[in-house]
């Protein structure tokens, strides 16, 4: 009966062991973008950060497209095709990629930069 007891009781921590991580790797995927905080936005503080891991692979260096400075990325705000990509608006090539979209968190932040004025600051 022990054994039996002790048997049982070692399934149940592995098991929970198992579903635990299924729920750290879920979450990890999904942005809560209740929490996110864009309270102060800035190019150089929140911009950047976002441009250089979501872009400058394709948008820096010798590419035709350039994001990579502000004078640079202003063209495009001021052309709607900057804010129409990143949002995958209708009749704009999506950002990153049709299938691939920046994360809510990340996009509220931008927005937010782009409707305060889009200043380099
Ligand atoms: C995997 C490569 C790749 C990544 C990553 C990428 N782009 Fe692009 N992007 C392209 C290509 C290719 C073009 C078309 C370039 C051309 O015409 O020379 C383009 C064009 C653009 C244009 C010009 C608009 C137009 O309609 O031609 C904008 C603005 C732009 N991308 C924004 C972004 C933003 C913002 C990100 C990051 C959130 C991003 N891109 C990430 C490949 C990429």
């Amino acid at each position: 009966m022990k054994v039996l007891l002790l048997v049982l009781f070692s399934c149940f921590i592995f098991y929970s062991c198992i579903s635990q991580k299924e729920v750290d790797l879920k979450q990890n995927h999904t942005v809560n973008i209740s929490n996110c905080d864009d309270s102060v936005v800035t190019y150089q503080s929140t911009v950047v950060n976002i441009l250089q891991r979501e872009c400058y692979s394709c948008h820096s260096g010798g590419n035709s497209v350039l994001l990579n400075t502000y004078q640079d990325l202003k063209s495009y705000i001021d052309a709607g095709s900057f804010k129409g990509s990143l949002n995958h608006d209708a009749g704009f090539n999506p950002m990153p990629s049709s299938s691939y979209k920046v994360n809510d968190c990340d996009l509220k932040k931008i927005n937010k930069w782009l409707n305060n004025g889009a200043f380099n600051n």
